[in-house]
């Protein structure tokens, strides 16, 4: 019996092989939930095991060991990971040698309660304890249960080179900062993830040269937040005031890295995953603009276009400034496409701030939205200093509002590309069709065309002919200028 691996971003493309695995005689199946990073973190630790004796295998049945990479940041995320478990439980009734391990931001909330709730887990290790993994399987193979939960201030997994698990070939994530220290008062990842901390610009630019050497063609560097990215040798962000007036001189902000990034491998897409509205910066915008290479899009999550609500949220600007920086981002880049995470009724929301959000919604337009209803999380500053006193309807209703509004706007914005000419890069085969290829453009939209005598990793010029508010439609007219 098969269960092939469903929870893998490209999932359902090529798979590359990887060559440090070919003489590891044990198997390890990885499951990723949550945001890039998890799925970032699932190829560090592939990495580190198979350095360890491992391969990565997509079948659960047989593999040695299953870890579950998890997600905390909403109720419904942790539920979904509990469901896995007790089907992992079965899996062990069926072969008893089967060891079970927890990674990630479940595994950091809960520590070692993790144990006492679900008996089936024989080790929880932190997001920032992973190069531990060695040492804990040891002492799970001596039937020991196993826990490393510690932060760090320092750990950026810069030295590791992942091992693209399930990788189409084409699009690769690079981490470039861990931890956040923003403190949102909803979001748990502050204290799941540590302090924030910027990884080594050297080892990045190694990571995104190995990646074009291996036929890579576009590349997402990855932070909680990434504008904050900055680089004085080492050390938590916070620390940075202390830093020495030669450290400070020679320092690296997010705009600079870009910057580099766009230079060492002028070939090669690079897009970045998540800004944050407080800490973008003109210059990254302006970098943007400067570096064709570098994708006219940016994921600007807002959570609520009211100010009050903001406030509350412990988001560091207001409506007004918010609303500067699209203005300055339309300015300097008139074709960037830009995206929302939305929060539905959060602590004392009134009818007002919700309207407030759909109007800074109708301002925007924006291409795309992540949107949710608001889930207490335990320990954050949210739950211990207010009442979840929305009901779950009005939360639904004004989800769905939302949700609808932003499928007129993305329409809205897929129409703009009919009669036009975008750069298209093949990723995979259209989902709908084996007879068309579906690739993005740099906005960010889908786009499937025929697939005629194209491969995928080919950059083509698409004439888009149709759209959905999802999908856009075309014809390849020819290889781009970048192929
Ligand atoms: N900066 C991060 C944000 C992580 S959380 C990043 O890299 O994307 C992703 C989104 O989940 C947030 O922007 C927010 O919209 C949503 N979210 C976080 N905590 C939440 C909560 N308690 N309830 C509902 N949504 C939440
Ligand atoms: Fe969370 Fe806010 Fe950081 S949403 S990840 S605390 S920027």
């Amino acid at each position: 019996m098969s269960e092939k691996n469903p929870y893998r971003y490209n999932g359902d493309s090529l798979v590359v092989e990887n060559n440090t695995d070919k003489n590891n005689t044990k198997s390890v199946y990885i499951e990723s939930y949550g945001c890039a990073m998890n799925f970032s973190d699932s190829e560090i630790v592939a990495s580190i095991l198979s350095e360890n004796g491992y391969k990565t295998s997509d079948d659960l049945y047989s593999a040695d060991l299953i870890l579950v990479n998890t997600c905390s940041i909403r109720e419904k995320a942790e539920l979904t990971v509990r469901k896995r478990l007790e089907k992992f439980n079965k899996v062990r009734k069926s072969n008893s040698k089967v060891k079970v391990g927890v990674l990630g931001c479940m595994a950091e909330r809960l520590k070692h309660k993790f144990l006492e709730e679900e008996k089936i887990v024989d080790m929880v290790v932190g997001p920032d304890a992973y190069k531990d993994l060695p040492n804990l399987l040891e002492e799970i193979d001596d039937g020991k249960s196993a826990v490393n939960v510690i932060l760090s201030k320092d750990e950026t997994y810069g030295d590791i080179t992942p091992t693209r698990i399930n990788s189409n070939g084409v699009n690769a994530f690079i981490s470039i900062t861990r931890g956040c220290d923003n403190m949102c008062t909803f979001c748990v990842v502050p204290f799941t993830r540590g302090r924030e901390r910027s990884r080594d610009p050297q080892s990045i630019i190694e990571e995104l040269n190995d990646l074009n050497i291996k036929g890579f063609k576009e590349i997402t560097l990855l932070g909680q937040n990434v504008d904050s990215y900055l680089w004085y040798g080492g050390g938590l962000k916070k620390d940075f005031s202390k830093a020495s007036e030669i450290q400070k001189a020679s320092s690296i902000n997010f705009a600079k890295l870009l910057e580099m990034c766009a230079l060492t491998q002028p070939k090669m897409r690079i897009r970045f995953s998540t800004s944050n509205p407080q800490d973008m910066s003109l210059d990254v915008i302006r970098v943007m603009a400067k570096y064709e290479n570098i994708c006219n899009y940016i994921h600007l999550p807002v959570q609520s276009g009211s100010d009050s609500v903001l406030k509350a949220m412990n988001r560091q600007h207001t409506r007004a400034e918010y609303i500067k920086l699209i203005e300055d981002i339309f300015k300097i880049i008139p074709d960037c496409s830009i995206s929302h995470d939305m929060i539905s009724g959060f602590p004392n929301e009134s009818e007002q701030d919700h309207k407030d959000t759909l109007s800074l919604m109708e301002l925007v337009k924006y291409s795309f939205g992540y949107m949710f209803k608001y889930s207490e999380r335990p320990g954050t500053p949210a739950a211990k200093k207010l009442e979840d006193n929305i009901d779950e309807k009005t939360k639904s209703r004004r989800l769905s509002e939302i949700v609808e509004l932003q499928q007129k706007h993305s329409l809205y914005r897929s129409k703009e590309f009919i009669g036009k000419t975008v750069e298209v890069l093949i990723e995979k085969e259209s989902k709908k069709s084996n007879l068309h290829w579906a690739g993005r453009n740099q906005q960010n939209t889908t786009v499937v065309f025929p697939k005629e005598n194209y491969n995928i990793g080919d950059f083509v010029n698409v004439k888009i002919n149709s759209c959905t508010s999802a999908t856009l439609v075309g014809d390849a007219i020819g290889f781009s200028k970048n192929n």
